[in-house]
């Protein structure tokens, strides 16, 4: 089996004549978190809905731990979507449990530990029996976070994870995170803050459904060709560079 955690080829993807994601190829290797940055519209959510099964390319193929996405593969797979999808009117730990659930999580015991443990690692032990439609925005994010990791999935698709937490939280997260790397999970983050991106050892930005530049964040900053840039400067670097080459 390739040691890639996700191989995607050539890969393409419509809204009716809107061409939203074209002629993509990347490789992830395991145990790394790997950044998706570009603009509103750019394509991040598409994507990541491609590689986790949840829309089906009009081109090319994706591979995620060796398999083609499929309802077969989802238990290797956590997703956390942009919008969090919950029972609103079901409490913290029953969706939490559900998940667990609905991803094998069989035995009632360990399962019980499970959430008790997911519970503790977002911050919601006091509003463990509160309704998710009592929450707000950001603890409805962090119970959609412990959603996606409750299964322990060795691949975890988060999309734009940190948006709406506070400061200590956005840390905490990080070092979770990068627990969850360390032990040989990968994970794919889509977000706007060159903070996040700082964190991913793997960074592609992306503008109008392609990847415009692939790369360390020490890569990409280099490739500016100044010393001092910042990740913001790499961004904005290669998003001109592909303005003047558009234009040529
Ligand atoms: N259900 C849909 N029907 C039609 N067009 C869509 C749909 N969902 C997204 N799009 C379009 O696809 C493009 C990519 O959207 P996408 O949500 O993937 O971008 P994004 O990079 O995740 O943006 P953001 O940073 O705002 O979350 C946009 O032009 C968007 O308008
Ligand atoms: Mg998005």
């Amino acid at each position: 089996m390739s040691d890639a955690a996700i191989i995607v080829n050539n890969l393409t993807f419509n809204y009716g004549y809107l061409k939203v994601i074209d002629d993509i190829s990347l490789e992830t290797p395991r145990g790394i978190s790997f950044g998706l940055l570009g603009s509103n519209g750019a394509g991040k959510t598409t994507l990541i809905r491609l590689m986790v099964g949840l829309l089906k390319p009009a081109g090319g193929s994706i591979l995620c731990l060796g398999k083609p996405p499929s309802p077969a593969n989802a238990r290797n797979i956590g997703y956390m979507p942009q919008l969090p999808s919950l029972y609103t009117e079901l409490t913290v730990e029953q969706n939490i449990d559900f998940f667990a659930r609905i991803y094998g999580l069989r035995d009632r015991q360990a399962r019980s530990a499970r959430v008790n443990d997911v519970i503790k690692l977002i911050d919601l032990v006091p509003k463990r029996k509160t309704q998710v439609i009592k929450l707000s925005g950001g603890m409805k994010q962090r119970v959609s976070l412990g959603c996606a990791i409750v299964h322990q999935p060795p691949l975890l698709f988060l999309d734009e994870p940190t948006v709406g937490l506070d400061p200590e939280l956005r840390v905490r997260f990080w070092e979770h995170f990068e627990s969850l790397t360390r032990a040989g999970n990968t994970l794919v983050i889509s977000s706007h803050t060159m903070d996040d991106a700082a964190h991913c050892q793997q960074l592609a930005f992306m503008r109008e459904g392609k990847i415009i530049a692939l790369g360390s964040p020490a890569e990409l900053r280099a490739a500016t060709g100044k010393p001092d840039a910042s990740l913001e400067d790499a961004f904005l670097y290669f998003i001109r560079r592909g303005e003047v080459q558009a234009n040529v």
